[in-house]
């Protein structure tokens, strides 16, 4: 979304940055497609995307390519990424041909309980240290570049320094997302020194630096994870968290956290296997548990499946259905008994597809019993009581890239809300996440998502890879919380089922049906598809965007196209090796 500086991009020589010649490097233009051959990146932000690319250009692999890509995003996207948050992989492997996880989520520090969150106000737990779950970013970024790289640490962040150090000129969803954030970035002597530059959003146009940022990727380069995950980094990230710096006068309540160093060093990353379905002929695989992407998305494209013509309302459906039983079983299966493989078996997705009608499915849908014993079709009983989703914000980001070897990287990462915790480590330019907000607040008797000492909060997180034949044939991912699921989901439904071009497919109208009242839509898709839908009984609420999705299709004869949003967060930019 940003345009690197000239100097950003410049080249050293013999220690001096120098210019270069303009007819030498035709300047790189954001744009939402490319196509080409050797690789492709896809992201929300022109320095993100050419960072990324730079790396497979230079030999890296697309799991080099999203490491060093997620980096620069936290740099330019710092209200979304960075190393003090978390996330997930979805990596399709060339060499072993198989699909594979890479969980960097938080974890709840061991002196969070389920009641932990109880009775505190969502939008006070939100600018806290209480929220603050335990980083995942960098024992992920460390895992898959040892797993799957051929970069190290220390090289892929080299980049990201660059470019903080360097500064990037500030655009406008840049300064909205400051301007939106002001508030509370005000009452945070670190975040506002950093944010607020005499006492305002930086304006669109000036370059935003960040040296301290620049500096705590350097010497994470230099003295690797064990820095945050138990070192200084570490420590001071913890002292932050136990005592934010609250700007004297401010009558902001902001809770002191839980976290302690022994957390950080418990941390690790995880390789669940990750989730499949079989649909349209297609393999689509998605990050496992504790995202509930994986599980929600294959749920509901089961669901399709078997729901006869599919047109918008029974995505709708589908998809509250789904979320249903989302929200009735999924959480870190670590902690809780998650029935992931009946939830994503044919006989229980039959049982929930025969809900569906030709009118819309009375509200709230109650969770199907995913218990292996599948019977005739139940009556579409609505579930009363069942708490009301609330409308879900921006936050987070997607990045995908491919290589000339055929690995293929789709990265969700995120501090969770847009500006996270709102806390910046003072004197290293990182804003905390606050992650643990995903949990359920309770009290929620028997609900899977309840805080507890190292547990994950489940996320809605979505990155995924389709195979045709065993081979990559798409892969896609969104920010949106859990508008993520049906931002992924109706990108491959406008894909596979109404063929779509893939740029279409992304730029199409959204909705999201959450197993709530009214869906949530953008207004194009009230104004194009509401009335239709209206006549079946479906009712909307209309939000201005969602999701900001990337994605990547491989084409015939080693051609990949690579795909970003053309309107949605200011655009997003698609790059390729060759044209
Ligand atoms: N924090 C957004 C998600 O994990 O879904």
């Amino acid at each position: 979304m940003r345009r690197v500086t000239g100097a950003a991009l410049g080249i050293v020589v013999m220690g001096a940055l120098v210019a270069p010649p303009a007819q030498a490097r035709p300047q790189v233009e954001k744009k939402p497609v490319a196509e080409g051959y050797g690789g492709a990146v896809a992201t929300v932000d022109l320095d993100a995307s050419k960072i990324a690319l730079d790396v497979l250009k230079h030999g890296g692999n697309a799991m080099d390519a999203v490491v060093a890509g997620a980096a620069a995003l936290g740099v330019t996207e710092p209200y979304s990424a960075g190393l003090a948050g978390g996330g997930f992989i979805v990596y399709y492997d060339a060499r072993s041909r198989r699909v594979i996880n890479i969980d960097g989520r938080e974890t709840a520090p061991a002196k969070m309980t389920p009641s932990t969150f109880e009775g505190i106000p969502f939008d006070q737990a939100v600018t806290s240290g209480l929220s603050v779950g335990v980083p995942g970013s960098v024992a992920q970024w460390d895992l898959a570049l040892r797993r799957h790289g051929t970069l190290s640490l220390k090289k892929a962040l080299k980049p990201a320094a660059d470019l903080a150090r360097k500064g990037f000129v500030v655009d406008q969803t840049f300064y909205d997302q400051t301007a939106a954030n002001a508030a509370r970035f005000a009452d945070i002597t670190s975040t506002a020194a950093l944010y607020l530059p005499n006492g305002a959003p930086p304006p669109v146009g000036s370059t935003f630096r960040n040296p301290d940022l620049a500096r705590t990727y350097q010497e994470l380069a230099d003295k690797g994870p064990s820095w945050l995950y138990g070192g200084k980094l570490g420590q001071e990230i913890v002292a932050t968290v136990k005592a934010p710096p609250v700007t004297p006068g401010s009558t902001r309540n902001v809770r002191a956290g839980l976290m302690e160093v022994s957390d950080l060093r418990a941390y690790k990353a995880l390789t669940p296997e990750p989730t499949k379905v079989r649909w349209n002929n297609l393999d689509v695989y998605g990050m496992a548990p504790p995202s509930s992407g994986g599980s929600t998305v294959g749920e509901a494209l089961n669901i399709l499946e078997y729901a006869g013509p599919v047109g918008l309302s029974e995505y709708l459906d589908a998809s509250r259905l789904a979320f249903a039983d989302r929200n009735a079983y999924v959480g870190d299966p670590a902690f809780v008994q998650v029935p992931l493989r009946e939830l994503l078996s044919e006989g229980f997705a039959k049982e929930r597809a025969c809900l569906i009608g030709d009118t819309a499915l009375p509200h709230p849908a109650a969770p199907g019993q995913p218990d292996g014993a599948y019977g005739p079709c139940a009556t579409p009983a609505p579930a009363p009581g069942t708490k009301e989703q609330q409308p879900e914000g921006p936050e987070t980001t997607h990045l995908v890239a491919s290589d000339r070897w055929g690995n293929v990287a789709a990265y969700n990462i995120t501090i969770e809300q847009t500006g996270g915790a709102g806390i910046v480590v003072p004197g290293r330019g990182v804003l905390l996440n606050n992650e643990m907000t995903d949990f359920t607040f309770g009290p929620a008797p028997g609900d899977p998502n309840l805080p507890a000492p190292g547990k994950r909060p489940r996320s809605s997180m979505a990155p995924t890879i389709v195979l045709k034949d065993g081979r990559p044939l798409l892969a896609v991912g969104s920010p949106g919380g859990a508008t993520i699921i049906t931002t992924v989901l109706q990108i491959l439904v406008n894909r596979f089922t109404f063929g779509m071009s893939l740029p279409d497919a992304l730029a199409a109208p959204r909705a999201s049906q959450r197993n709530t009242a009214a869906t949530q839509a953008e207004q194009a898709f009230i104004d194009r598809y509401g009335p239709e839908l209206t006549a079946k009984g479906h009712t909307f609420t209309p939000t201005p965007e969602i999701g900001a999705a990337t994605a990547l299709e491989f084409l015939r004869h080693g051609k990949v196209q690579a795909v970003a949003e053309p309107a949605r967060r200011g655009g997003g930019s698609a790059l390729v090796v060759k044209d």
